[in-house]
């Protein structure tokens, strides 16, 4: 059994949330992977007309494969609801998210969402939030950002893939992954991030409706 089985066994509970002609946003990561994947299986059995806005090429590509209609985002102006994963999740539900790179989109599909369900295993799930927060920042303010970062008490890391090279997100920028140690006030922390000019979107994200915390067993839990 696998944090797989668990997506799978909780599916049909989130699965029928969607209605015919529904406009689901798609996050980015493994378990939103899954998900488009029995997306893609139930709306077929059910014959149900949606609409997909990848946040991501990543899952954008997982959506063709499963024939799963895409539009963008700029060509409507609701989601019903959104499926994604997080990276950490604290007792309140506050979230860190962004550790593919996809914040900025997950982030604008979120904030407009009617509904907003994560799936996420248990290792995520934390008292306080103490990952580092992903802050995508423009080129032009690397240094500058990275100097206001540490005015607030975080430590900065330029992401770098692999190789060495500088992460670039799908919108051109950096990202900076920010060292804050334990944060207390993550709604006041992410406020200020996102006033240092330069920066365009900060990996902080408030409760969802719905997380589902699935674990290594195969089974899951509903946190409302
Ligand atoms: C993408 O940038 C992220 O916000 C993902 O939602 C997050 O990293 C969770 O991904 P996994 O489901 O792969 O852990």
């Amino acid at each position: 059994m696998t944090v797989d089985d668990a997506i799978e066994a909780l599916s049909p509970q989130a699965l029928k949330m969607i209605k015919n002609n529904f406009v689901i946003g798609l996050g980015s990561g493994r378990a939103a992977t899954v998900i488009v994947k029995l997306l893609s299986q139930y709306i077929k059995k059910n014959k149900f007309f949606v609409k997909a806005i990848p946040t991501s090429l990543q899952i954008k590509i997982e959506a063709e494969k499963g024939g799963i209609p895409i539009i963008d985002a700029d060509q409507i102006n609701h989601i019903d609801l959104v499926f994604d994963g997080a990276d950490q999740i604290d007792v309140k539900g506050n979230m860190i998210k962004g550790g593919g790179g996809a914040l900025l989109r997950e982030k604008i599909l979120i904030s407009i969402a009617k509904k907003v369900v994560i799936v996420a295993d248990e290792s995520k799930f934390v008292k306080k939030l103490d990952r580092s927060v992903p802050v995508e920042v423009h080129p032009f303010a690397r240094n500058t950002a990275d100097k206001q970062i540490r005015e607030y008490g975080g430590i900065p890391h330029l992401r770098l893939l692999e190789r060495g090279y500088p992460f670039v997100t799908e919108n051109g920028n950096i990202i900076l992954d920010c060292n804050f140690g334990q944060i207390q006030n993550p709604k006041e922390l992410a406020s200020k991030i996102i006033g240092i000019p330069g920066v365009i979107e900060v990996g902080i994200f408030p409760k969802p409706d719905i997380i589902y915390k699935t674990r290594k067993n195969g089974k899951y839990e509903t946190i409302q």
